[in-house]
């Protein structure tokens, strides 16, 4: 007999599972299985069923995709990107690496009348596969637009407050990255990580002072591991003003995993 395809609806409520979002969970593995199916059958993407989902060399430049920390998290429950620039990350996160997009919600600080070509091209693809993709969303004042809304994870990559102004006597990066941990713990679910992408170097330490920004918000965990631009093909790095990008001028960048 052949196998009901599943609605959106019944994929939308198996992404929300505990099956699907707990590893450990004995369904996980089938469950992960029907939901990456259907978005092959719906979208077009070259897998079928039986395939293992992800196998080394994969994705671009991408050696084993489940081992890169913020892409096995774009796979474990519902994911926020806030602060998206040009949508490139979450591009890369759906086009590259297959997360589910139907879990995924992707933000902008700036009105979606202001942002380029490639952003706006971007939002079109993003939103034709399911993303849910939102502008005028403030990374520090999250319950404006989330209410009682919470995410598995909640993603920043490079924040960037385009400002050297300092703000209240604190670099303006550091009061960003402070205000956005500590809206950002409110909207997290049970086990959830706040994940932040910077430039790993001693000026930069300076400007987002990450330790004090995390016990400014009551996070007691939290580390950095290497962040690797060619682990995501797609993304290209967009800045806040006319400021040289992050990714050409540097060649070291850190993850801080935060986890309240
Ligand atoms: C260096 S850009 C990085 C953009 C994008 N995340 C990337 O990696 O390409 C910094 C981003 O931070 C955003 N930003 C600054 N203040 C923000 C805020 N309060 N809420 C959300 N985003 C903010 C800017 O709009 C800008 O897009």
């Amino acid at each position: 007999m052949p196998l009901e395809f599943p609605s959106p609806h019944e994929i939308d409520r198996l992404i929300g599972s505990s099956a699907y979002r707990d590893s450990r969970h004995p369904q996980s593995a089938s469950t992960h299985n029907i939901v990456t199916n259907w978005f092959a059958a719906r979208y077009g993407a070259d897998r079928c069923i039986d395939e293992q989902p992800f196998t080394s060399g994969d994705f671009g430049n991408v050696q084993n995709a489940r081992q890169n920390h913020i892409v096995s998290r774009a796979f474990s429950g519902k994911t926020l990107l806030v602060g998206e620039g040009n949508f490139s990350f979450t591009a890369s996160l759906v086009f590259d690496h297959h997360a589910i997009p139907m879990s995924i919600t992707s933000t902008i600080h700036e009105s979606s009348r202001d942002i380029s070509d490639d952003a706006k091209t971007n939002v079109r693809k993003l939103s034709r596969v399911g993303v849910t993709v939102l502008d005028n969303v403030d990374a520090t004042n999250l319950d404006r637009t989330f209410h009682h809304q919470k995410f598995d994870t909640i993603i920043f990559q490079f924040p960037n407050a385009g400002s050297r102004e300092p703000n209240r006597g604190h670099n303006p990066n550091y009061v960003l990255v402070r205000g956005f941990l500590r809206s950002a713990v409110e909207h997290l679910r049970q086990d959830g990580e706040i994940i932040i992408t910077v430039v790993n170097s001693s000026y930069y330490d300076g400007r987002f002072r990450m330790d004090e920004a995390a016990e400014y918000a009551g996070i007691k965990n939290f580390y950095a591991i290497p962040f690797s631009p060619g682990d995501f093909p797609s993304y290209s790095h967009v800045n806040t003003n006319d400021e040289d990008s992050a990714l050409k001028e540097h060649q070291s960048f850190e993850t801080w995993i935060l986890q309240p």
